[in-house]
């Protein structure tokens, strides 16, 4: 069994890996042997988790991102492939929202939001797989999606647009690189609330959250470790790609 789970020798590159979400797993992936690539806008939260991984024993390393540009996307790649000689399992995890009601939606938000969401683990899939089909190397790619991504939230248009459209980027690269032995799989997470969606989660909005989830709590982020760690394994979910993979306590299979 833990043989199936063993990430030993593989390296992991966590895009957004400084967040609250992609941190839990990048720690996950560490404990399981991979090396990890902690890639952030922000160095200084990117080295805490790297000091976090190092001293429960992992092997883990910070590079600076920012995902919306394409030249900073291109740079990290080389620099990772200069650490580790490439890598065999990429967590997208950065993202952003906002609650602006649609009628007073300004475009430069709207591209703000999309440009991290969408377009920026767009490219990131495209410059490290290119990387991976030159090596002939296999990989994992990670997207983390939300529930908001299958039917929308309210509250929040411009990010379930974007996650909406990362599950069908999802799915079409899994088409796409298949025949690479890259599998393209994206987990869609419930609610685990902390610093960073405080503002969105008002009282009323947990009640009605709470209603509408069959286990009746919030989720923590160790609770996508298992799930993470799973579609990393290339023995664990070898026959596994363009799945959408909900942890969500339910909150996805109920209605009313
Ligand atoms: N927390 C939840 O309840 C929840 C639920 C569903 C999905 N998610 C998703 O999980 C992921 C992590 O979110 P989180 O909740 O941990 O929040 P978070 O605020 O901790 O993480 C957001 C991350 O995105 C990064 N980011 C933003 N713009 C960037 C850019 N231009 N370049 C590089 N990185 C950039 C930030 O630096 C940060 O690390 C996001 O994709 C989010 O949509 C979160």
């Amino acid at each position: 069994m833990s043989k199936l789970f063993d990430l030993t020798g593989k390296t992991a590159v966590a895009i957004g890996g400084n967040s609250v979400l992609g941190s839990s797993i990048a720690h996950g992936l560490a404990e399981h042997g991979a090396k990890v690539a902690i890639v952030g806008r922000n160095m200084e939260k990117a080295e805490e988790v790297v000091k976090a991984i190092v001293d429960n024993g992992g092997v883990a390393k910070a590079f600076q991102a920012n995902v919306s540009e394409r030249e900073s996307l291109l740079q990290v790649a080389t620099d990772i492939e200069a650490w580790s000689g490439g890598w065999d399992i990429l967590l997208n995890a950065p993202g952003k929202n906002s609650s602006t009601p649609f009628l007073e939606l300004e475009m430069d938000e709207y591209d703000d939001i999309m440009d991290v969401n969408l377009k920026g683990i767009i490219q990131a899939c495209q410059i490290f797989a290119q990387k991976n089909i030159e090596q002939q190397r296999s990989g994992s790619i990670i997207n983390i999606s939300s529930v908001s991504s299958t039917t929308p939230l309210s509250r929040v248009f411009t990010y379930s647009v974007s996650k909406a459209a990362l599950n069908s980027a999802t799915q079409y690269l899994a088409k796409e690189f298949a025949l690479h032995n890259i599998r393209v799989n994206a987990l869609i997470p419930g609610f685990f609330p902390a610093e960073q969606n405080r503002k969105i989660l008002n009282p009323d909005r947990i009640e009605s959250i709470m209603k509408h989830t069959p286990m009746q709590r919030f989720g923590t982020p160790e609770e996508l470790q298992g799930a993470a760690i799973w579609l990393a394994s290339e023995q664990a979910s070898s026959f596994v790609t363009g799945a959408l993979i909900r942890v969500d306590g339910g909150f996805g299979s109920m209605t009313i």
